[in-house]
C-alpha cells in the first residue's frame, strides 16, 4: 500500500490522509508510516478520535514508551491510570492543575537535557484554543545544512553543555523550583551539537534552551553561539507551524527537529493535550573522516 501524504511545508512535515491510526495496523504499514517519518521529521493525522491506550498503542509501534518524571513537587505530569501520558494543559480541576502548563515555550527538543534524550514525541490535541496555541517546528537537518561554512567548522566535534539544573526556573518559572532530589536525578549533560541521526545518518543542528556552554569557549562566546544557532533555527526557510484542530495527533523526531509552542494568553480558552514520549537513544556526532563523538555526563 502506498500511504497518501501532503505535504506540510517546504522544509518538513506530512500530513497522513486517509487513515486512522485508532485501528489496528499490519507490519508492513508500520515500516511505511516509518519511512514517511524518516522522510519528513513529523507526521499529522488529523480527525483522531481514540482513547488513552488506542494512543499508547499506535506510539508503540515507533518504539519503546517513555515514563516522563515528576517535574516539581506538587504537579501531576501523567494520567494517574495510564503514566504513558504525559499532559500538557492549562485546565484546572477543584483549583488545581490536571498537567504541566505552558509546556515548551522556547526552541527545544524534548529529553534534550538528560543523556538519551527521546526519539520522538506524539501529542494529541484534546482541546485547543480559537486564538493561539499553535506549535512551530523546525527541520535541524535544513538548519545544519544552511549554516555558512566557517560556522559549521567552528561547532564540527564540539558539545554543548545541557543543564536542567541551571535552566529550569527561567524556563519554567510557573513551576516549583527543584528539589535537591530532583537535581541529582538530572545532572548536566555535554552532547555533540552537530548530531548524526542513527537512522538516516544525516547530520542535524543539535541545541536548544536547555543549553548553556559550549565545549573549550569562553562562556560569554559559548552562551552567544547557542542564541545565534538557536535563531537561527527558527528561521521560516526551516520551519512549519501547526495551528491545532481538535482531534490533531503530532508525531515528531526529536533527533532532527526542534518545536516551541508559541506564547500566547492562555487566561482565555482551554488547551488540553496528551502526550506519548519514545525512548532514545545516546547521541552521536559521526564525521566523515570516522570520528565519533558522544554524549557524556559532565
Ligand atoms: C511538548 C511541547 C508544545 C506545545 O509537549 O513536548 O513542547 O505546543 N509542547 O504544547
Ligand atoms: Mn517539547
Amino acid at each position: 500500500m502506498t500511504i497518501p501524504i501532503r505535504r506540510l511545508s517546504g522544509a518538513l512535515g506530512a500530513e497522513i490522509l486517509e487513515f486512522d491510526p485508532a485501528k489496528t495496523l499490519d507490519a508492513s504499514i508500520v515500516a511505511e508510516l516509518r519511512e514517511i517519518w524518516l522522510e519528513h521529521s513529523i507526521l499529522l493525522f488529523r480527525d483522531v478520535d481514540w482513547t488513552p491506550a488506542q494512543h499508547i498503542a499506535f506510539t508503540r509501534h515507533f518504539g519503546k514508551l517513555h515514563i516522563m518524571p515528576r517535574i516539581g513537587t506538587e504537579v501531576p505530569v501523567n494520567l494517574k491510570q495510564y503514566p504513558e501520558i504525559f499532559v500538557v494543559s492549562n485546565v484546572e480541576s477543584n483549583g488545581k492543575p490536571v498537567g504541566i502548563k505552558r509546556a515548551g515555550w522556547g526552541w527545544h527538543s524534548d529529553g534534550e537535557d538528560k543523556r538519551i534524550p527521546n526519539m520522538g514525541s506524539m501529542l494529541y490535541g484534546v482541546e485547543t484554543p480559537k486564538v493561539g496555541g499553535e506549535t512551530s517546528f523546525a527541520s535541524t537537518y535544513k538548519a545544519y545544512e544552511a549554516l555558512s561554512k566557517s560556522t559549521k567548522a567552528l561547532i564540527k566535534g564540539k558539545r554543548a553543555r545541557f543543564s536542567r539544573v541551571d535552566m529550569h526556573q527561567i524556563n519554567y518559572p510557573n513551576l516549583p523550583p527543584l528539589t535537591e532530589t530532583e537535581k541529582l536525578e538530572r545532572p548536566d549533560v555535554w552532547h555533540p551539537i552537530v548530531r548524526t541521526h542513527p537512522e538516516t545518518l544525516r547530520n542535524c543542528l543539535y541545541i536548544g534552551r536547555w543549553a548553556v556552554e559550549i565545549e573549550d569557549m569562553p562562556q560569554e562566546e559559548g552562551k552567544k553561539l547557542i542564541k545565534d544557532l538557536t535563531n537561527h533555527i527558527s528561521n521560516a526557510n526551516f520551519t512549519y507551524t501547526h495551528k491545532w484542530s481538535p482531534g490533531d495527533v503530532v508525531l515528531w523526531d526529536n533527533r532532527c527537529t526542534q518545536h516551541c509552542a508559541i506564547p500566547y494568553d492562555d487566561s482565555l480558552e482551554s488547551r488540553h493535550m496528551l502526550r506519548t514520549t519514545l525512548e532514545g537513544d545516546i547521541p552521536f556526532y559521526l564525521a566523515s573522516d570516522g570520528q565519533r563523538i558522544e554524549s557524556a555526563l559532565v
